[in-house]
């Protein structure tokens, strides 16, 4: 698996910053820029256009009555108090009066053509850029009024003749010099923004990519089976609700793992446990067996090995049996047969069976019943296993002569079957040990004296799957007391 350097994730995130930042501000720069130009430049036109109109208007009169003088000298004037260029036109084009500037710049700035368009009664406005003037040229045609405007005090709605035309021009300097200057402002907060963004970008990216870096160690660890780790980072966002997500996944599948583990190395144990319950008796047969064929042995001897033989088999049946009992009830598909049923009755029952075995031991099996024992429902012949095995433990572990009291009673929600025996009883190490499988309290004694050590297991898985629990008491010495309780009203 190839992972990418987390230094990448980072580096993208903050060029993708910057880009965005500079790219938006360039945007912004250039037409807040544009903007100020035409702004500025639309106001000086304006202005421009108003001191041309007016120019025009007091140089009608001596254009009209050819006062040369008079022209020139309120020309320069205008140009004064304007701050303006200006220049005189008449109408057949050739200049009458130029003042406040150079007549040789000022006449690359203005064409023929143009003069001859103002003279045919149009405006010009321009902008003239040059390398090193930068200049803004209104022209206006020079209009001969009638005799009745000039008594009315000059109305403009009947213009007459054009007599001439006028060029007015005002250099930018200051203009420029304003956008110049705005220009380095919009660079300045530029540089700024991008130093603000990248600092921004940088601790964000820094923010981002650390989980991320964070999350891929945790999922590399995962990946080479270490599910302890976890991605620490936590925040209420999306990477924090992935991280958290991850977290429970991690710990999902580390436990269904460590949960299989558990599945093998039990059924590991279990196999090596019915092995070793095998050997005995395998090895029983075999060495007899031997012994018969080489026909080292007398008849009665014969007849004595053949007696334990026959035994072995009939033990490896039960050890069989058993085993396959167990395996079912520890399937995960087991269902029970569950019926209504009376405890009294099936427990009648199943005694039947179990008084001659007892007789033989001289052993009396007597039976207590309390008034009030509700119905259950059960698996009647699952539960005639559990009355068999207890009983026959009892019978196997008491002394002749001796006796075993049942006792069946109302307790909490259920049902409460007691066996108690006077036997030696159970040591209190042994006590949580007599429920697991293969277990005996003696392993010195024949596998003849005592069963294949599952019946306990049998016993509580049983009871287990009833919705019940098993419990066992003892006093060294004076007996065991094994007590099995069932709910009333487990019916699923
Ligand atoms: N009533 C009892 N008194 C003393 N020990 C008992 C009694 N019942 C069971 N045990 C002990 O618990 C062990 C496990 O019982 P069980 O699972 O039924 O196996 P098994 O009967 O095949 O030996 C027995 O071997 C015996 O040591
Ligand atoms: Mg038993």
């Amino acid at each position: 698996m190839r992972i990418l350097p987390p230094k990448r994730i980072f580096f993208r995130l903050m060029f993708s910053y910057l880009l965005v930042a500079l790219s938006v501000l360039g945007v912004i720069a250039i037409i807040f820029i544009n903007l100020m130009q035409k702004y500025f430049f639309s106001v000086e036109g304006f202005q421009l256009e108003g001191q041309g109109e007016k120019a025009a208007s007091l140089l009608e009169r001596p254009l009209l009555e050819n006062d040369l003088s008079t022209v020139s000298r309120l020309a320069y004037t205008i140009a004064f108090s304007y701050d303006v260029y200006l220049w005189v036109i008449d109408s057949q084009g050739s200049v009458l009066a130029i003042a406040g500037g150079d007549p040789e710049e000022l006449g690359l700035q203005v064409e023929m053509t143009e003069i001859a368009h103002v003279l045919a009664g149009n405006f010009i406005t321009k902008q003239i850029t040059g390398p090193d003037y930068n200049s803004l040229i209104h022209m206006t045609p020079i209009y001969e009024k009638t005799a009745d405007e000039y008594a009315a005090g000059g109305g403009e709605e009947e213009k007459g003749q054009v007599i001439g035309a006028l060029a007015i021009c005002r250099p930018l300097g200051g203009v420029t010099m304003t956008i110049s200057r705005l220009r380095w402002l919009v660079f300045y907060a530029a540089g700024g923004a991008t130093v603000l963004a990248l600092l921004l970008g940088y601790s964000l990216s820094r923010r981002m990519a650390r989980p991320l870096e964070d999350m891929s160690q945790v999922a590399l660890a995962v990946s080479r089976g270490d599910y302890r780790q976890r991605i620490s980072y936590s925040s209420d966002d999306e990477l924090g609700q992935l991280a958290s997500t991850l977290n429970f996944a991690i710990e999902q599948v580390g436990a269904t793992i460590e949960q299989q583990h558990r599945m093998v190395k039990l059924q590991q144990e279990f196999i090596s446990d019915i092995s070793h319950e095998f050997r005995a008796p395998l090895t029983s047969l075999q060495g007899f067996l031997e012994l018969m064929r080489d026909g080292k042995c007398t008849p009665e001897e014969s007849r004595y090995y053949l007696d334990i033989m026959y035994k072995d088999t009939l033990f490896l049946g039960r050890l069989v049996q058993d085993l396959l009992d167990l395996t079912k009830l520890e399937s995960q598909g087991i269902t029970l047969e569950k019926r209504r049923c009376h405890p009294e009755t099936m427990l009648r029952h199943s005694l039947k069976h179990l008084y001659h075995t007892a007789a033989a031991k001289n052993i009396r099996i007597s039976l207590q019943v309390h008034p009030d024992v509700p119905h259950i429902y059960a698996d009647e012949m699952r539960l005639h296993q559990v009355v068999v095995n207890l009983v026959e433990n009892a019978v196997r572990c008491s002394p002749a002569g001796s006796e075993i009291t049942l006792t069946l009673q109302r307790e909490g929600d259920g049902v409460l079957l007691k066996v108690a025996d006077q036997g030696p009883g159970i040591p209190t190490a042994d006590l949580p040990l007599i429920w697991n499988r293969f277990y005996k309290v003696d392993k010195a004694r024949t596998r003849f004296a005592t069963g294949t050590g599952l019946g306990l297991a049998i016993v509580k898985r049983i009871v287990e799957l009833h919705g019940g629990r098993v419990g066992v008491e003892s006093t060294p010495g004076q007996g065991a007391v094994f007590s099995v309780w069932l709910p009333h009203n487990a019916e699923a």
